[in-house]
């Protein structure tokens, strides 16, 4: 089926560490109010001199260490974010440039917000099945500086995102399952910020709630149907790590134990882009995710976006 295996996986946290009990020290909130309302306990934030490049460097290079892959192998470089450090150049090519990988790889960034990753394993797929890369492997990666966007004065935004990177290499695999499934919902007011008249993350919290409990079970249910699998044929289930309510209501509307679901927010928070690859790089190297199962991938959030997709352990 042409799908994509996973060969290495790496993650890159900042420095700084910041607790719910932190926030209550200058918000009026609690760490019962986020931990409940949101599974959320801690997030790592960048400290000087920390940048989406830097963690992205990081994750990349333990990725192809775990993969056991020298940069030569790399013929292409797509890394999913909504926070580069600057326009230009592209944190692929800056990737590119911090592991020295060869002149003939492609690089480029994707912006599906917290879709990113898996909208950059499908555009790698495609990518790699079309023939004209120059290496076998892809470097995927979802990397965010979430920190600068955010209003440390508002309460309802702040507590929720944290910073992150991570990585995985994949090739395509004959004998791999595949199925993706895309959609978006063009709207400029439910999650948006980073420009210049809002440069602050904001939100219809209940809103976007409300839009990944709709989607999220419907992609997931398209993905099977797709790839002629049921749930019970999926290893792990891997969901954008936003909010533990939204996981275990996409559970219940599927009809799954919520344990089935990979949780990890309450170490990082909202991580946007970086979410799914850093719960995979913890599966890995936990061994909970073992070689030759199946995962599903869903992402969503700001566009409003989302998407599944199929991966080969
Ligand atoms: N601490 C304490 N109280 C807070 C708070 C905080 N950090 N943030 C908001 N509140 C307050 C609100 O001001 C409101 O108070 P009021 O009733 O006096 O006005 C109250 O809590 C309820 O706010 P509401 O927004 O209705 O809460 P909620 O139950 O919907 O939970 C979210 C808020 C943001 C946790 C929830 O809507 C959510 O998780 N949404 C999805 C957001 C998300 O994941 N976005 C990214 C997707 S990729």
């Amino acid at each position: 089926m042409n799908g994509l295996q996973l060969l290495g996986t790496g993650r890159c946290l900042p420095g700084r560490r910041v607790t719910n009990d932190d926030f209550a020290r200058t918000l009026d909130t609690s760490d019962e109010w986020i931990a409940g309302r949101t599974g959320i306990r801690q997030r790592y934030f960048c400290a000087e001199g920390e940048t989406a490049a830097s963690l992205a460097v990081e994750a990349a290079r333990r990725a192809l260490e775990d993969a056991g892959l020298g940069p030569e192998k790399v013929g292409l470089c797509i890394v999913a974010t909504f926070t580069a450090d600057r326009n230009t150049p592209s944190l692929a090519c800056q990737v590119h440039q911090a592991l020295g990988l060869p002149e003939t790889a492609f690089c480029l960034d994707v912006n599906a917000a917290c879709t990113g990753f898996v909208a950059a394993l499908e555009t790698a797929r495609c990518l790699l099945l079309g023939g004209q890369m120059a290496g076998p492997c892809a470097l995927v990666l979802g990397a965010e500086k979430i920190s600068g966007l955010l209003d440390f004065s508002d309460r309802s935004t702040c507590v929720l995102f944290g910073d992150g990177a991570a990585a995985a290499v994949v090739r395509l695999d004959p004998q791999a399952p595949w199925a993706a499934v895309f959609g978006a919902r063009g709207d400029s007011r439910m999650l948006h910020g980073g420009g210049k008249e809002d440069p602050y993350l904001a939100m219809d919290g209940r809103g976007v709630f409300r839009f990944a409990v709709e989607t999220v079970p419907v992609c997931i249910r398209a993905v099977l149907d797709k790839a002629g699998l049921t749930l019970d044929q999926v290893d792990q289930l891997v969901c954008h790590q936003a909010n533990s309510r939204i996981i275990h209501s996409i559970a219940k509307k599927l009809g799954q134990d919520p344990a089935r679901f990979y949780e990890n927010m309450q170490r990082y928070g909202n991580t946007s882009a970086a979410s799914i690859p850093l719960a995979l790089d913890e599966m890995r190297r936990s061994g909970q995710l073992q070689a030759g199962q199946t995962v599903l991938c869903a992402g969503f959030g700001a566009g409003l976006t989302w998407g599944g997709v199929l991966l080969r352990a």
